[in-house]
């Protein structure tokens, strides 16, 4: 797989969801969903019903962000309901190599999220376990906030150790991800990138996805980590 985009709706017109997923059809190779409970994360978006309309409207794989308390018990229905990758916060789970196990066996890809403080070395031994490791570049909680230079040597950790085992994981970032930052993600190993306010605050999101693929694939022909 190359480089993939996935523009996070967080950041488009909630009253108009089905038209802002529109907007960026063709160019998305995903939309980023961020579902927020208000516990685990100060802010509240959307939840499992919402998620079920926006999958029977949209044609574009659903990448669901989940930044909630508990996913041991509610990450596997957005699995059920046709999610084609979930992603729970490890912080926030109970027993997450069970709940990969669950997520790939309801038919979507497991993904697991680390915020900025939570080190990635004490999860090498799950990778096998996950299709996606998502490492944050921002606080979870809002869109449109800075990108966190002090996270990239993790993302080059990362990828260090998904290469080191020989392993077909994708490495997500997201927040602050923009045409400033993403060649640096890009180039610390990062391959699928979440954008909200630098696709849904631009003219035209669709133009801006391109942009932003195109800026990240150069990226990553010179890198370190894809020869
Ligand atoms: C933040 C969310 C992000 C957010 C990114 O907690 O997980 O997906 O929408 O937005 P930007 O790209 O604006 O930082
Ligand atoms: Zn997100």
């Amino acid at each position: 797989m190359g480089i993939q985009i996935s523009p996070s709706i967080l950041s488009a017109d909630f009253a108009n969801l089905a038209a802002e997923c529109e907007r960026v059809a063709g160019a998305a190779d995903w939309l980023h969903v961020d579902v927020m409970d208000n516990h685990f994360v100060p802010n509240l978006t959307l939840g499992l019903p919402v998620v079920e309309r926006l999958l029977a409207a949209v044609s574009t794989p659903v990448d669901c962000h989940l930044m909630i308390e508990d996913p041991d018990r509610w990450a596997p229905a957005y699995a059920e309901a046709g999610a084609a990758s979930v992603t729970f916060h490890v912080e926030a789970a109970a027993a997450p190599i069970r709940l990969a196990r669950a997520l790939r066996s309801a038919g979507s890809r497991a993904g697991m999220a680390l915020k900025p403080a939570t080190p990635v070395e004490p999860y090498a031994d799950l990778l096998p376990e996950l299709d996606m490791l998502l490492i944050m570049t921002v606080e979870p909680g809002f869109g449109g906030q800075k990108f966190l230079d002090v996270v990239v040597p993790k993302i080059r950790r990362a990828r260090e150790l998904i290469k080191g085992r020989d392993l077909d994981v994708w490495l997500q970032v997201d927040g602050g991800v923009s045409a400033q930052t993403i060649e640096i993600c890009a180039e610390a190993g990062a391959d699928v990138f979440v954008a909200g306010n630098s696709v849904y605050g631009a003219a035209d999101p669709a133009e801006a996805i391109r942009k932003l693929n195109e800026l990240a694939s150069n990226a990553t022909a010179s890198s370190w980590w894809c020869h």
